[in-house]
């Protein structure tokens, strides 16, 4: 049973994974100078509007697996507080970061109206350390990320997030270079 518990975790970690790769490559790239004439596509908003939904509960169903799987050891507080468990902690300690800093990142998001928009925009650049952190949660404790192919599409994902996040931020750091 251990075994079964332990496949569903890995594939709906990779299904959330996935999913939150594209929310933040379709977040990201309608805002970067090369891709800006994305700004207006509809495919690309609704992407990066309905992929949570998919993230959340493929998450759930890799933690609730974790917790099943006797084999994997998960305690139901490693899931909220990280580097506890007896084995992995650096690994498995970044799963539970991520999940935290996706907790904020769609509690904020729930709450947008409650912040003024550039409050709101502060707590949606967490997504940034969020899948830094779940990246390196992925490739260091993935069974799967061992495969080439995987790890491949993984490497391009973080590759890509990584090169339109620091255009954000040389943007960000010398805006008089947007206005010339
Ligand atoms: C946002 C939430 C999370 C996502 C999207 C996620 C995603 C992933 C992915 C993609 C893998 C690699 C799967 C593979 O290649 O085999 C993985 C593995 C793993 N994750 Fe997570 N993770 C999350 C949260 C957590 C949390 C909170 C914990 C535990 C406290 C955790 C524990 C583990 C463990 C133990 C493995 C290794 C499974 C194996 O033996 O292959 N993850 N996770």
């Amino acid at each position: 049973m251990d075994l079964f518990f332990w496949e569903i975790a890995r594939a709906s970690g990779l299904a959330a994974y996935a999913a939150l790769c594209i929310s933040v490559l379709s977040g990201i790239a309608p805002r970067t100078q090369a891709l800006s004439f994305l700004a207006s596509n509809r495919a690309v908003r609704a992407l990066h509007d309905w992929s949570p939904w998919i993230v959340i509960p493929a998450a759930l169903v890799h933690i609730v697996a974790l917790l099943l799987d006797a084999t994997a050891r998960i305690g139901i507080l490693d899931v909220f507080v990280p580097f506890l468990t007896s084995y992995g902690q650096l690994a498995i300690g970044l799963g539970t970061i991520s999940l935290d800093l996706l907790v904020v990142v769609l509690v904020t998001t729930w709450l947008r109206r409650r912040f003024s928009n550039n409050a709101w925009q502060w707590w949606h650049r967490v997504s940034y350390l969020g899948f830094g952190t779940m990246f390196l949660h992925s490739m260091l404790s993935g069974t799967d990320l061992t495969s080439p192919v995987i790890a491949a599409l993984s490497w391009a994902a973080g590759i890509g997030i990584a090169y339109y996040a620091l255009e954000r931020l040389g943007k960000a750091l010398n805006p008089a270079r947007i206005r010339a």
